[in-house]
């Protein structure tokens, strides 16, 4: 028990110095090594203790949200608001978006019964699919922060100390509840980035370490589009792997209606199947944009279906020539 002699030398040093932020994180740190022990009833009772003594200070509620220090550059933390509906996904794919949602909300019947809820999720599929949307989402439904880590970016920064800045994170994820997003994870599969790819694949086991002895206390989400990469072993160390794809023609509709609302009261959707084809959510979001704000500035009050199919049109040559 050399750690919790540990925690508690922390613990009256904090309290000591009046540093209340550094007292409740080191008590949060004894309580994921509680729950790690499978003292699920304690873990969660002093993580409600810390909450509750915090709800009174609410400035530093917010302020814990803020990566301070060294992992101040590496993490990118924000508070998203968007919500389950905003988000299109045929019906597999919304399915096992619930279950994350359901298994998080109710992780404490989980853990009383000696079982984890899912919390280590591989995201992949093409560009603009709603990859980085569903940790949004995910962040958004559950009230906690979505932390974002460019690891292509860490790795190319920091080079030789790439796993020890893994490592930070994953220390920083047991403290903090939150979202922790993994993007361009494919920076791991292969020697994409310039790296040499001996370094990349001990990087990448490092992760899996990491990955491995994480608590269910946040969700590890990994981003990439680039399935073919990856390792297929690596397929069995998460808990979840959610699939994108482009979508067909009616999710087509349900993404520019989504972002159009009343505006769009007229349009024939079933006129635009053929334009939709080849294209990702994210460029129906812009041609719906760039539909309504020619329709703005050219007096209307609403777009019309030609207006959308010229969008379209446009996209369809800037994004797939
Ligand atoms: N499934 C979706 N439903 C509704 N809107 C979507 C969806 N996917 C993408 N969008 C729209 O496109 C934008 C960009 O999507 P997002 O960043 O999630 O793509 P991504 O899959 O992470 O792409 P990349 O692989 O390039 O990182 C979103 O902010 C949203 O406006
Ligand atoms: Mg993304």
């Amino acid at each position: 028990m050399a750690g919790s002699g540990e925690h508690f030398k922390a613990l009256v040093r904090s309290h000591a110095s009046g540093n209340d932020e550094a007292f409740y994180s080191v008590a949060l740190q004894v309580a994921a090594q509680a729950a790690r022990r499978g003292h699920h009833n304690l873990a969660t009772d002093l993580k409600t203790a810390v909450e509750s003594s915090r709800a009174g200070s609410p400035a530093k509620v917010t302020s814990i949200a803020q990566p301070r220090g060294e992992l101040s550059e590496l993490v990118v933390a924000s508070h998203p608001t968007v919500s389950l509906k905003e988000l299109v996904a045929p019906g597999h794919l919304g399915e096992q978006i619930k279950r994350v949602l359901t298994e998080q909300r109710q992780s404490k019947r989980l853990l009383d019964h000696g079982f984890e809820p899912v919390h280590r999720l591989l995201l992949e599929g093409p560009p603009g699919t709603g990859k980085t949307m569903t940790a949004s989402v995910l962040a958004h439904e559950l009230s906690l922060p979505l932390l974002t880590i460019r690891l292509d970016s860490i790795m190319s920064k920091f080079m030789g100390e790439t796993a020890s800045k893994i490592r930070q994170v994953f220390e920083a994820a047991e403290i903090q509840r939150g979202i922790y997003l993994f993007d361009e994870f494919d920076a791991l599969g292969g020697d994409r980035t310039g790296n040499d790819v001996g370094e990349a694949r001990r990087i990448l086991n490092s992760f899996l370490v990491f990955l491995e002895n994480s608590s269910s206390e946040s969700i590890i989400v990994a981003a990439t589009n680039h399935r073919s990469i990856l390792d297929k072993a690596l397929f069995r160390r998460f808990d979840m792997v959610l699939d994108y794809d482009l979508p067909d023609p009616k999710q087509a509709a349900a993404v520019m209606r989504g972002r159009l609302g009343s505006i769009a009261k007229g349009v024939r959707w079933s006129a635009l199947s053929e334009f939709v084809d080849g294209l990702s959510h994210a460029d129906l979001v812009r041609a719906a944009e760039d539909a309504a704000k020619t329709a703005i500035l050219t007096g209307n009050s609403s777009v019309g279906t030609d207006e959308l199919r010229s969008a379209l049109q446009s996209r369809r040559t800037a994004s797939i020539g």
